[in-house]
């Protein structure tokens, strides 16, 4: 079993864990801000898109839409739920693509699935290379310093015969680049508990720094972290949404 099992053997298991986003509601943000600021393109592209969830809606929107994301059986389930879309297996630190997007997104803090802040520089430099003239990349980010370590709260779903519990917490030991998304994933079936712990490493950085590795390609824009509305970032909570137009 991997140390991130939630996306290869389990990753049937992942839209029920994901039950409670609503990301109807990130997906018309999303677009709102491209609205507003982008060069009215539609050429899309979800980085880690995972099972494609905000790829469905973004193709409903009238986008012309594709999907990248390292791990094949959460593409394989994004294919069947968007037969429209192109997707491509690749690590996004690396992205390449065949022709230009207007927008690239990446959610549910996925861009700190780099590995490190010089795969994470690399990714923002292949994403610049991969937008047309004033396109987009929008993604959401957690603040190193603001991370909480306590374990978060346990989500309880059903599934046929099987009852699924579910936590996931950020970790971060204090200094470095590295932070984990822990996972515990427990699933019984008539009496029987089965128990995966999952350990994502992450890169570790707070906005500032972040900020700084987009400016050279970017100008940056920084919202709270609100699908709702549209709020600049008010400098003290550790969850943002960034957005970046391309220099
Ligand atoms: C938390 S899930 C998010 C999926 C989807 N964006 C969503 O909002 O539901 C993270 C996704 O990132 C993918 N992933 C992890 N490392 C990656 C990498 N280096 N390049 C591309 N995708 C990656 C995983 O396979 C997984 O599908």
């Amino acid at each position: 079993m991997t140390a991130t099992a939630l996306y290869t053997d389990l990753s049937g298991y992942y839209d029920l864990m994901c039950a409670d986003i609503d990301y109807r509601e990130q997906s018309e943000q999303v677009r709102r801000l491209h609205q507003l600021f982008g060069n009215g393109g539609n050429e899309y592209l979800d980085l880690a898109c995972g099972t494609g969830p905000h790829i469905r809606h973004f193709i409903d929107f009238g986008y012309s839409a594709s999907g990248v994301d390292i791990n094949q059986p959460m593409l394989d389930i994004a294919r069947l739920r968007c037969p429209a879309a192109r997707f491509f297996q690749q690590d996004m630190s690396v992205l390449q693509v065949e022709s230009p997007l207007d927008l690239i997104s990446c959610f549910l803090y996925s861009i700190h699935y780099n590995q490190s802040i010089a795969q994470l520089k690399a990714c923002i430099k292949n994403v610049h290379a991969a937008l047309a003239p004033g396109g987009i990349f929008c993604f959401n980010s957690v603040s190193k310093n603001l991370i909480d370590n306590r374990p978060g709260i346990k989500r309880n779903l059903k599934q046929g015969d099987s009852e699924f519990c579910f936590q996931s917490n950020w970790y971060y030991p204090g200094d470095g680049e590295h932070q984990q998304l822990q996972l515990c994933i427990e699933k019984t079936t008539h009496g029987q508990t089965e128990t995966w712990r999952d350990q994502h490493p992450m890169v570790a950085l707070d906005f500032q720094q972040m900020q700084q590795l987009l400016e050279p390609y970017f100008d940056v824009h920084i919202f709270e972290h609100n699908y709702r509305t549209i709020l600049p970032w008010n400098q003290l909570s550790g969850n943002a949404i960034f957005l970046g137009i391309k220099k």
